[in-house]
């Protein structure tokens, strides 16, 4: 048996795919790399914005179009679209709505016997990790924020933290498997509040590591990884502005280990939007927080997430996300137009701004962006930076990421993907590095 895999939206549905692999690679379905190969077809699905599911959809009325001329083939549709009560009664052709807490249940859903262990969390499953050097560690589910334009806590539920017991021993088994970077990851990390019970006889007996149970928030548990022995970075998404504290700006400041690059979604640069969007912070408080973090850590590299088109945003309010852009100058940024998302609360409020309009307030915060990130990035020129090799280009050429998460070209006739290598920067562009490698030392 074999199955094609779809992955729309966060790193957190990448997460989520890999706990899904390990589940079907227990049951014997082995992945296929062509989509007409396959017995089963799995959606992992994003319901953040319109287009995304959009996708999906176009996908699913080809594949019934491929059953109706005879083709024998299973649809689940997973993740984030799966738990829209509309999707479900409307989308034709899903054999299974899964939703990703109960993947457990899927072997029973499928037909097949279930194996001997019993999974009590779906993050307790193992993955079956996509890549050999970087692994994406999920420590919290969900949200409790519920900005107005936000789906994620009406799909993802309440904020769920894992022990960090279990989070630990993950990036453990990670390190000593040989991986490079642990990307640690939550809709918002700073909420992490595991539970201080101490629950199960395994716990016990590891309570007498007192500094374990002295985890009690993400500083905490950031610190604890970062100190473990092993040769990798370490970091993490994302970050509510509202929750980032000056403990966590320290332990960041104090472990060379952790990765000096904060995303700091600031969704709106006018105080207004910013209330209409139930952000909880004011462009003063954001700007000084941006302003402390530089401080500390002055090596950093913040990007962000913004949307242009917010219900009721005028031409005067978006100007202020245009200035907020050039003040902050950010490294990199996530920009997202406006899109109506069903059950929110701006949903209800009229979305007065034209698709025409957004794009162009799109384009014009990318202007900006382009510019900034283009001063930050020749500023690097001319220095040795450590950096991680992803990939591997066209004859000689690779692609690497810098600890602040920047892309780096460089050639070499060695293989060194997934080792740490020394670069000296020849070259700026706004989202990009080019470089010379200094030597190809295995250490960071
Ligand atoms: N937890 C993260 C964001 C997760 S959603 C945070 O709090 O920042 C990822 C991004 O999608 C958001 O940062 C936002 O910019 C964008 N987004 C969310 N809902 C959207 C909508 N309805 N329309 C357009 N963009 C949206
Ligand atoms: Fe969505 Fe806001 Fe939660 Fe982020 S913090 S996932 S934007 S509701
Ligand atoms: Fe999309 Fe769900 Fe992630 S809505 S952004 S896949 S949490």
């Amino acid at each position: 048996m074999k199955y094609f895999l779809y992955i729309y939206g966060c790193q957190m549905n990448i997460s989520d795919a890999e706990r899904i692999e390990a589940v079907l690679g227990s049951l014997g379905y082995n992945k296929t790399k062509l989509c007409d190969d396959a017995d089963l077809v799995i959606f992992v699905t994003c319901s953040v914005r319109q287009s995304a599911e959009d996708r999906v959809w176009g996908i699913v009325r080809n594949l019934n179009r491929l059953r109706s001329k005879g083709k024998k083939l299973k649809v689940i549709l997973t993740g984030c679209m799966a738990l829209r009560k509309e999707v479900v009664r409307k989308m034709t052709g899903v054999d299974i709505f899964l939703d990703i807490k109960d993947l457990n249940k899927l072997p029973q859903l499928l037909g097949i016997k279930p194996g001997k262990e019993e999974i009590e969390s779906y993050l307790s499953v193992k993955p079956k990790y996509e890549n050999k050097f970087t692994a994406y560690v999920p420590i919290m589910t969900g949200c409790n924020n519920f900005c107005a334009y936000c789906i994620v806590p009406y799909v993802r539920g309440r904020e769920m933290s894992r022990s960090p017991q279990e989070v630990i021993k993950e990036v453990k088994e990670l390190i000593k498997k040989g991986y490079k970077e642990i990307i640690l990851l939550g809709q918002n990390v700073n909420s992490y509040a595991p539970e201080l019970k101490i629950q199960s006889s395994e716990l016990r007996t590891r309570s007498k590591n007192s500094k374990l149970l002295k985890i009690t928030d993400f500083p905490d548990l950031l610190e604890y990884i970062a100190q473990l022995s092993g040769n990798f970075w370490l970091s993490f998404l994302t970050s509510h502005p509202k929750d980032l504290s000056d403990k966590l700006i320290e332990v960041i400041a104090k472990n060379p280990r952790i990765c000096p690059y904060i995303n700091l979604p600031v969704q709106a640069g006018d105080d207004l939007i910013l209330k209409k969007m139930n952000r909880k912070y004011t462009v003063k408080q954001y700007k000084l927080l941006v302003k402390k973090i530089r401080k500390s850590i002055p090596e950093v590299a913040i990007s962000t997430d913004i949307i242009v088109g917010f219900p009721g945003e005028s031409k005067k309010q978006f100007l202020n996300s245009v200035k907020l852009f050039k003040d902050m100058k950010y490294d990199m940024a996530y920009l997202n137009q406006y899109s109506p998302r069903e059950g929110t609360a701006s949903a209800k409020m009229k979305d007065t701004v034209s698709h025409a309009e957004k794009e162009r307030r799109d384009k014009e915060l990318d202007k900006v962006l382009n510019k900034t990130a283009l001063a930050i990035n020749k500023k690097l020129v001319g220095k040795v930076l450590d950096v991680l090799v992803e990939r591997k280009g066209k004859s000689d050429l690779w692609l690497a990421k810098t600890k602040t998460f920047k892309v780096v070209k460089f050639t070499s006739d060695k293989n060194l993907l997934g080792k740490f290598v020394k670069i000296k920067i020849t070259k700026a562009k706004s989202f990009g590095l080019e470089g010379d490698s200094v030597d190809s030392l295995n250490s960071i």
